[in-house]
């Protein structure tokens, strides 16, 4: 069916396509007859639950960030079958992301360049968004960001201030300092910043603690461009401080082999020629990290031989985004198909 629906979308401007795309699945996810249509055309199995990070996820298949920003469509996304689904990047104040364009189809190399530049409704507006969202079937992460007016310096509060707002309305939290389209965000992966934030992070997350009667598991995001000794560094930084998982990775400003006319685009690249790169910077988070952390998988992740690769690899979760573009909502079923047991 999406095989019908796809010329339609790739017709439109991808930002328009995704906005319509994301109103259908809000629209049909508003009520318990659309939950059911959703369900009754694409849903997943029942799979055996993954325990992972101390939660357990009702399969290892979720929503990648940047999709579902705003948290505007939770319910239709947990229809779908997404035993995950990672709201944001969201940022203390509304801000409106880069100019348009800001989104690229790359058809002929099955891949989307995106330089959003993190577009966010702001805290108050997703935190109203979730505000009945645990306890719906999937789990919900709120990956977190800063201002782009907010200096390196000062970015730790930024993300301080989304523990405070999330850790109450989310399963669990993501750091992402690893957009490449918001100036100098990338920086925050050195250990002199990294030691810091994840300090102030884990802090503000452990005052929530006994509030909340529950532990919210902190992941961090990194991106698929780091050298050796850069990956060393921000994988020390993670275990000194004690995250409780990383998400490998987010899109690369790497541009090989690529044959589309928007190549060129500044911004990050995603689908298909990330696989290769992520799935090897996943092997070597696995090797540095030796089982102790729990790894969620992204980035490139197609069809369920790239899936079952990232499990193979050491992952306990994988997440889609881009595949979704390309594949359509069925992928998500195929996915925690291919993901169970
Ligand atoms: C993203 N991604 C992303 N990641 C993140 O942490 N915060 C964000 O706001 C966004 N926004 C975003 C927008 C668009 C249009 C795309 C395509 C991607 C990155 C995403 O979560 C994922 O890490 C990468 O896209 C790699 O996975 P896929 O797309 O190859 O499955």
């Amino acid at each position: 069916m999406y095989q019908l629906a796809k010329p339609l979308l790739f017709s439109l401007d991808p930002e328009r396509a995704h906005a319509l795309s994301l109103r259908l699945l809000r629209q049909g996810g508003s009520n318990p007859l659309g939950r059911w249509a959703i369900r009754t055309l694409f849903g997943a199995p029942r799979v055996a639950p993954a325990e992972v990070m101390g939660l357990t996820f009702p399969n290892r298949v979720g929503l990648a960030a940047g999709y579902d920003k705003d948290g505007l469509a939770w319910r239709g996304l947990a229809a779908l079958g997404f035993g995950h689904v990672e709201i944001g990047t969201v940022t203390p104040l509304p801000q409106p992301g880069n100019e348009r364009p800001r989104v690229f189809r790359l058809a002929e190399d099955t891949a989307v360049i995106n330089r959003l530049g993190f577009p966010s409704r702001g805290a108050d507006f997703v935190a109203a968004q979730l505000a009945a969202a645990r306890g719906h079937g999937a789990l919900i992460g709120a990956n977190l960001g800063k201002n782009k007016a907010t200096p390196n310096a000062e970015a730790a509060r930024d993300y301080v201030l989304g523990v405070e707002r999330f850790a109450a309305l989310a399963d669990y939290l993501a750091v992402n300092v690893s957009s490449p389209n918001t100036p100098g965000l990338r920086e925050l992966q050195t250990r002199a910043y990294l030691d810091d934030l994840l300090r102030d992070v884990l802090r503000a997350r452990d005052a929530q603690t006994e509030a909340l009667g529950r532990r919210v598991p902190v992941a961090l995001k990194l991106a698929p461009d780091l050298d050796d000794d850069a990956l060393h560094d921000a994988l020390g930084a993670a275990m000194d401080a004690g995250v409780d998982g990383i998400i490998a990775t987010n899109t690369t400003i790497r541009r090989d082999g690529l044959r589309s006319a928007h190549a060129s685009e500044t911004g990050g690249l995603s689908g298909r020629p990330l696989t290769a790169q992520a799935q090897a910077m996943l092997t070597r988070i696995a090797r540095e990290t030796g089982g102790g952390t729990p790894l969620i998988a992204v980035g490139g992740i197609m069809d369920e031989t790239d899936a079952r690769a990232r499990l193979d690899a050491g992952a306990a979760l994988v997440q889609v985004y881009t595949g979704l573009v390309y594949g359509g909502p069925g992928l998500v079923r195929r996915l925690v198909r291919a993901t169970a047991g």
